[in-house]
């Protein structure tokens, strides 16, 4: 190896580190190493450069170095939580999105959707009490968020009193830097949104002043009062207020408009001074918004529809298999680097055997690399021309890292065969057991900081977690010697460990990783076992027989989910690490939300539809108000909510037989007044 070959090499070698301490440092708020020794890698750095110049052309230091420290925030609890949007990436994700608000609402006549431009930045929720700005928050987790007023302050286009406001009002918008303003600083960031995040997030707010900071509203959180039906009243409310709100808002009516609307925006993009990534739609009926709700992350009533991503060419130099969570098998095509979209990729996914099959992708072709969002980049077709006449087809191989064979199962619902193989091994998989630990220790799980994918992979290949235990056993002194890691962020693990090992019946239930069980049906069983006690007997054969048939009980979990709960827990070797991980936890009793509601406490079925709201709204409805929904007529049953359209004769008959009330339609509405 040449000098210089070994000096770019050095080189690489610690501006990844330096990549890694940035992304620690600045996007999670969790530094990894203490101060000194991030000033100390600068230096080195900026050094090694002046001495060899050549190194500017492998990469720029400018945009790394320069970053001021951030602070910790108090953190204040939102109001109301700051959800996310569900994304849509073409035509039919957007007729999908609106054929799931007609099937909810229960309603045949089109929606009526608010247009507005997804400005790429920060968002933040203000609360104004009398009229006056009282505090600013960032979003934080969506639940509490960063007391930021300070900078907040310093933005000239956040009005700091509002007038004919109600008493308390909380509005939430996006902070963004113009993209001109952004020409004057962008040696000190990579592009506009990292640096209005950063400059929010500075301690002393005299630097967040001298940033150009800009604001556009687009909703609200708590309201005292109000006055308004539709979200494009309530922009127009915002705008009396005096908040800047996009020009390019529109009312939007059918699907061929959707997609005008988007060519317009996108072809307006480069013309405009920010940096927009899509089009926020919102249901414009504010009653509509309100019945449809949200589910675990996202409303329902509104949706990002990402513009069409950048694309690229590059060579697939291999075609390796990679294994999920659930044991699924995932070509990935190894490609050479190149960028797409400022971002270098040298992996991407190809979906399944099918879509490889289909394309007829093979190694050694010519590849289109598209990239949309924060989505995985994807080969979206190869250039047959360009292939080398011995190129061979790709088989599909027929078993997992680990060596076992894998298959593709038959789905319980439609019958067909699934698309994807798995290794059906559970833990048993090393490969498999790898992607469930990542799974537990990410946000809506175990969410613990600092133990994200990239430490897990260090952690298994160093022997440290092999098991969902051993991330509550580690011994911080072997981590300790290891590189990257100081006493600061040791320190920073060992808490958000510690404090992860309380933890709810249902969330916990979620982090186990049973194929089928997501968010929503954790919660199911949650407010089934209520306690952990309860959940551990699936643990014993016998037991587990009993209460796998009183699951089918319960509306949302069938045959599919049934299965996957016996096949998990019939494993020895999975049952034995969730015994053992249980061991170590403290897990709290599935809290009921509502149990003074309406209909607090008890078991309701539904038959037939409604004329006014869908079964999903009933569902909803109930749950909000406290009821348990049964999928099935039982003595546990306490009301059997009848719709006029089609309902079920054997169901109420039985109900009938068993003495449960029987509630109309009309009734439902009483009740519920609606
Ligand atoms: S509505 C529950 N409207 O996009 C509704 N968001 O991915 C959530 N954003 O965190 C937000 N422009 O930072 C909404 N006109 C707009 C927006 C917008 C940008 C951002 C916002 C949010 C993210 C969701």
């Amino acid at each position: 190896m040449t000098d210089q070959e070994k000096v770019k090499r050095l080189y690489i070698k610690k501006v990844e580190k330096l990549l890694k301490l940035n992304k620690a440092y600045f996007e999670k708020d969790n530094p990894i190493v203490p101060d000194s020794e991030f000033d100390e890698l600068k230096k080195e750095l900026l050094a090694l450069v002046k001495q060899n110049p050549f190194l500017k052309k492998i990469k720029n230091l400018d945009n790394l170095i320069g970053h001021k420290p951030s602070i910790k925030f108090e953190k204040v609890k939102h109001a109301k939580p700051m959800l996310s949007l569900g994304n849509a990436f073409d035509k039919e994700d957007m007729i999908d999105f609106q054929k799931k608000i007609k099937n909810f609402l229960n309603i045949t006549s089109h929606v009526e959707l608010s247009s507005e431009p997804k400005i790429d930045g920060i968002s933040a929720s203000l609360r104004y009490e009398q009229g006056k700005l009282t505090y600013g928050l960032s979003r934080g987790d969506g639940v509490f968020g960063e007391n930021i007023t300070e900078n907040l302050l310093t933005i000239n286009e956040i009005p700091k009193k509002l007038v004919n406001a109600p008493e308390v009002i909380e509005v939430r918008g996006e902070v963004y830097i113009g993209k001109k303003d952004f020409e004057e600083i962008k040696d000190k960031f990579a592009n506009p949104r990292n640096a209005a995040g950063g400059s929010l997030r500075q301690k002393d707010s005299g630097e967040t002043k001298k940033i150009p900071l800009r604001f556009f509203a687009y909703g609200i959180g708590e309201i005292s009062s109000e006055d308004f039906k539709n979200q494009t009243d309530l922009l127009k409310k915002l705008e009396d207020w005096k908040f800047p709100i996009n020009s390019h808002c529109k009312i939007i009516k059918s699907i061929d408009e959707i997609e005008k609307n988007h060519e317009e925006i996108e072809s307006l993009r480069s013309s405009l001074d920010y940096d927009l990534d899509g089009i926020v739609y919102k249901v414009n009926n504010l009653k509509f918004q309100e019945r449809l709700g949200s589910t675990s992350n996202s409303p329902r009533w509104a949706i990002a529809y990402k513009f069409s991503s950048v694309k690229a060419s590059s060579k697939i130099k291999d075609i390796v298999i990679q294994v999920g969570r659930t044991g699924a098998i995932t070509p990935v095509a190894k490609i050479d680097p190149v960028t797409v979209g400022g971002v270098v990729i040298s992996n991407a996914t190809l979906h399944n055997e099918d879509e490889i099959n289909r394309k007829d992708i093979r190694v050694g072709d010519t590849a289109t690399i598209q990239r949309a969002g924060d989505v995985i980049p994807q080969v979206v077709s190869v250039d047959k021309s360009k292939r080398n006449k011995n190129s061979k087809k790709f088989i599909f191989p027929n078993k997992c890292l680990c060596g076992f064979p894998v298959k593709k199962e038959i789905n319980l619902t439609t019958k067909k065969t699934d698309v994807v193989r798995r290794c059906t091994r559970g833990y048993e998989c090393d490969f498999t057991a790898r992607e469930k630990l990542k799974h537990i220790v990410s946000k809506d799980a175990f969410d613990i900081e600092g133990l994200g994918k990239k430490v897990i992979d260090n952690f298994w290949e160093l022997k440290f977690i092999r098991t969902p235990a051993d991330i509550f056993r580690l011994n911080y002194d072997k981590i300790e010697t290891l590189e990257g890691w100081g006493k600061l962020s040791i320190k920073n693990l060992q808490k958000a460990i510690k404090d992860s090992k309380t933890i709810v019946l249902d969330r916990f239930i979620y982090s186990v990783g049973i194929r089928h069980i997501g968010q929503e049906n954790a919660k199911i069983l949650g407010a089934f076992f209520k306690t952990d006690k309860k959940f551990s007997e699936l643990f014993s054969s016998k037991k587990r027989k009993d209460i796998l048939k009183s699951l089918y009980d319960l509306d949302g979990i069938g045959d599919t989910q049934v299965k996957s709960i016996e096949d998990f827990f019939s494993n020895q070797k999975n049952s034995n690490i969730i015994q053992s991980l249980m061991t170590v936890l403290k897990i709290e009793d599935f809290k009921k939300i509502n149990k003074k509601g309406k209909l607090g406490n008890k078991n309701i079925m539904f038959t037939g539809g409604f004329e006014k709201m869908s079964r999903s709204e009933a569902k909803a409805l109930a749950e909000e108000n406290g009821a348990k929904i049964l999928g099935s007529v039982s003595k546990k049953l306490d009301y059997l909510v009848i719709g006029n359209s089609k309902p079920t004769k054997k169901k109420i008959e039985k109900a009938k037989e068993l003495k449960i009330d029987l509630i109309t339609e009309e009734k439902w509405y009483d009740l519920l007044n609606r």
